[in-house]
């Protein structure tokens, strides 16, 4: 069993406290949040989850070895750095931190302390994204050319962070795991419909070495609710619709461009109109592989997939594309620098 703590009990937290709750190998030692009439709920859906309002409380705790934070992103640094240095392991909710600063040093504190530093990009553990993974990997889309992914709804607004560094760490940190490679720079362009100096439409691309794009679009102003990531390769294109039942969530088109130099100017490009294939997937909740996976770690002293480096890397993304969003001009992104030793890969 691995002793694990949660702190914030919100929207999303709630299902990290089911999450948790449900699964066999984790003793859920404590639900943390600053809210009393919330923790009165817990209790009342989980009464074997002892509650309270002290983050202190849990991280005395020595039988507590994980905490999840799942608060508002302003609170995940300090509660993120006051964990690991306490000795615990630490699975932060997206965004990792506000500042690429931040994001190394929590980087920094858990390899001094030995400590698993994980990020929730729960994309990652969506079993779509590693199948994607493999296509490419396998060749069987070619060279990735283009990414095109859009995240929107009529979602709610908030007031402590832009619909970019809301939705966008899980299209930044597909677009970085599709293309295997770190993105040159980033331009956006948005739009504060709602709420002065707060975008709630945010349109980025993502420059990638070898004229390479992925183009992200995020929205809090849209009736539907979409979840779509386009993936085009020079061999095979895929479209990934999360709102589509398992078994069509992920189709392959063979589709695409012949180009043939040699032959006369009209037939030198030919269009490829093959036929689409669904990728079969295993069913499964990717909170759930997220929330197995940092138990996991916890227990074989493992990196996970999403670890501080994925995380803080992506916060880079973040931050450089506020600062577009901010002057209107594409922004050269360095690539984060970390120091210390690296543990072996779960
Ligand atoms: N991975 C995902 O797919 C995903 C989806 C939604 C939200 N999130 C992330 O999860 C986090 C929480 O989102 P939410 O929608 O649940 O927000 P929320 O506002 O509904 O809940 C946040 C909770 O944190 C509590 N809180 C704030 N400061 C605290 C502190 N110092 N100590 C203890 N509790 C504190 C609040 O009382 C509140 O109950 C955010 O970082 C968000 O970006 C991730």
């Amino acid at each position: 069993m691995t002793g694990i703590g949660l702190v914030g009990a919100g929207k999303w937290g709630g299902n990290w406290l089911r999450t948790l709750a449900g699964l066999s190998d984790v003793s859920l030692r404590w639900c943390c949040d600053l809210n009393e009439g919330l923790l009165a709920k817990v209790r009342e859906q989980f009464p074997q989850v002892p509650t309270t309002t002290s983050f202190d409380d849990m991280i005395r705790d020595p039988a507590t070895e994980g905490i999840v934070i799942a608060s508002i992103a302003p609170t995940h640094f300090p509660l993120a750095k006051k964990a690991l240095e306490a000795g615990k392991h630490v699975m932060v909710e997206k965004p990792m931190t506000l500042t690429t600063v931040d994001a190394i040093e929590l980087n920094r504190i858990a390899s001094r302390n030995n400590r698993v530093l994980m990020v929730g990009h729960l994309m990652e553990y969506h079993p779509a994204i590693p199948a994607i993974r493999k296509l490419i990997q396998d060749g069987e889309l070619g060279d990735v050319m283009r990414i095109e992914s859009r995240r929107t709804n009529h979602g709610t607004l908030r007031s402590d962070e832009n619909v970019w560094w809301s939705f966008a760490p899980h299209d930044i940190s597909i677009a970085v795991r599709l293309m295997g490679d770190w993105p040159e720079a980033v331009q956006c362009e948005g739009q504060c419909i709602v709420q002065p100096n707060i975008a709630d439409v945010v349109g980025g691309t993502l420059r990638f070495p070898g004229n390479r794009i992925a183009r992200i679009d995020v929205s809090w102003h849209d009736p539907a609710k979409v979840r779509e990531l386009k993936v085009y390769g020079t061999k095979k294109w895929v479209v990934f619709d999360d709102a589509l039942p398992w078994e069509r969530k992920v189709l392959i088109h063979d589709r695409g461009f012949e180009v043939n130099p040699s032959a006369p100017p009209a037939q030198r490009i030919t269009m490829r109109q093959g036929g689409t294939k669904p990728l079969v997937l295993e069913q499964c909740e990717p909170l759930v592989i997220e929330a197995s996976h940092f138990a996991q770690c916890i227990r074989t002293n493992s990196r996970p997939i999403s670890d501080g480096h994925a995380g803080a890397a992506v916060v880079s993304v973040l931050e450089y594309g506020q600062r577009s969003l901010e002057t209107g001009r594409e922004v050269a992104i360095p690539k984060p620098e970390f120091n210390g030793p690296t543990r072996k890969a779960a």
